[in-house]
């Protein structure tokens, strides 16, 4: 069913400060495309079927810029680490798992089952460097209704030995294998060339990844300026660039390069320390950042400038960084979000406002969900993503307005039991 109305106390994004509300409105969707939202339904959409979800709130689904599925199952453990040593005990060893199918296979549909129980309608996730336990995750996405970008991870140095791949020569050659067997199989689940960061790529691989992505075109992701130990190791292995940031220009996987006419859509997570030119180049090439603060708290890697790249028109959306970050809730996402930028303001820079409730909600969803085109919002012509949110349990003696709720609701976490109903491009998940 892609042709129907919803009905409902509709929330959305129009743009990064106005966060659209109205009671009692009418959402259309045709052909999995939203036509609007309307207080009084147009006679042309009188005969779609409509589902009356009363008094509940329906808003975009969440959109999850950055997370880490084999991650998923030490979610909440080991967290008394900083970045480099966390993936060096914990994280590298846990991955390594994944060579294992029958495990990749009980750990990776716990995750899955979960994702779609949650709030967010489409994620972009890191695999690990296994093709075939990529793949199997790809096919779990495919059937879950979610949408995702699934990246193969590419590591040929800086892990434990039974975690990087052999060489640059095999991570390319596996790569090319994997993409070709996966590009036009799933209707919802694509690739992305995921060189995990400098640190575990050799410039030969770079070179290597260069290669593939102009070949098929398809999308970056990878991790950016997230934490001072890992920038100085970056500087000691490329003493000659000016800035992290820029060795993935060097093999032209940072966004947009008008000298060479290419636009490779990336996103980059964390860029918390990112230098004034780092964040130029990130602007001008149209780079997305994947802010992810629970991680940035959990190992202690700092706080993002998020206003600096709201103010400058950045492309800018919500990870999770699981397990980072230890909640795959956006939700939760958000209100960090809105909590680390008064810690930023207070400490750091007086000047940088803090992040507020309508902005972190469009980063959650327009601002990340232009990653997969035109999604995020209700207005005509975005794909129809939708959550309903039941809020009854949240009991007030007071009459709240829509907006209100939903950020009460936000905050006390109601994506975990309150919520009725998800669609996906106008599809409705069952779970
Ligand atoms: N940098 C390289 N790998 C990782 C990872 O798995 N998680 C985080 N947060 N940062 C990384
Ligand atoms: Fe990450």
């Amino acid at each position: 069913m892609k042709d129907f109305v919803l009905k409902g106390n509709i929330c959305y994004s129009k743009s990064k400060n106005d966060l659209f509300t109205q009671k009692n409105a009418y959402v259309v969707c045709v052909n999995g495309e939203s036509k609007g939202v309307f207080a009084e339904l147009p006679s042309q959409y009188m005969e779609l079927p409509l589902v009356d979800y009363g008094d509940r709130i329906i808003i975009p689904g969440m959109i999850d810029l950055h997370i880490h599925a084999p991650q998923y199952a030490f979610r909440g453990m080991c967290m008394d680490l900083e970045l480099m040593d966390w993936l060096n005990q914990y994280t590298f060893p846990e991955e390594e798992k994944y060579e294992d199918l029958d495990y990749a296979k009980k750990a990776y549909s716990i995750f899955v089952n979960e994702m779609q129980k949650g709030a967010t309608t489409r994620a972009v996730l890191f695999a690990t460097r296994h093709r075939p336990a990529t793949e199997l995750l790809m096919e779990l996405m495919e059937q879950s209704g979610l949408v995702s970008y699934v990246g193969k991870v590419n590591m040929d140095r800086g892990a434990t030995e039974a975690l990087e791949e052999e060489s640059a020569e095999i991570s390319a050659h596996v790569t090319y294998g994997w993409i070709n067997a996966v590009k036009d199989k799933f209707a919802r689940t694509k690739p992305i060339l995921t060189p995990r960061f400098i640190p575990c790529c050799t410039d030969e691989l770079m070179e290597k990844l260069r290669q593939i992505q102009m070949t098929y075109g398809i999308p970056v992701q990878s991790h950016l300026s997230e934490s001072p130990g890992e920038i100085d190791f970056v500087h000691f292995l490329r003493p000659d660039n000016a800035f992290y940031g820029e060795v993935y220009n060097d093999y032209d996987l940072f966004g947009k390069n008008d000298d060479i006419n290419t636009d490779v859509k990336t996103v980059m997570a964390h860029c918390v320390w990112s230098t004034a030119e780092e964040v130029e180049l990130m602007r001008k090439n149209g780079v997305f950042v994947a802010h992810c603060p629970a991680s940035n708290m959990n190992l202690s890697s700092g706080i993002a400038p998020i206003r600096k790249y709201l103010d400058l028109n950045m492309k800018v959306g919500l990870g999770s960084d699981v397990a980072g970050g230890h909640s795959d809730s956006i939700f939760r996402a958000m209100t960090d979000a809105i909590q680390v930028s008064k810690m930023y303001w207070r400490y750091v820079d007086q000047e940088a406002k803090p992040v507020t409730f309508p902005e972190a909600f469009y980063m959650a969803t327009l601002g990340g969900g232009e990653f997969f085109g035109k999604v995020g919002s209700f207005e005509e012509g975005y794909e129809f993503d939708a959550v309903i949110l039941d809020d009854t349990s949240l009991a007030h003696p007071q009459e709240l307005t829509v907006l209100e709720r939903l950020e009460r609701a936000v905050y006390l976490g109601i994506d975990r039991h309150g919520i009725c109903a998800k669609y996906v491009a106008g599809e409705q998940i069952i779970f």
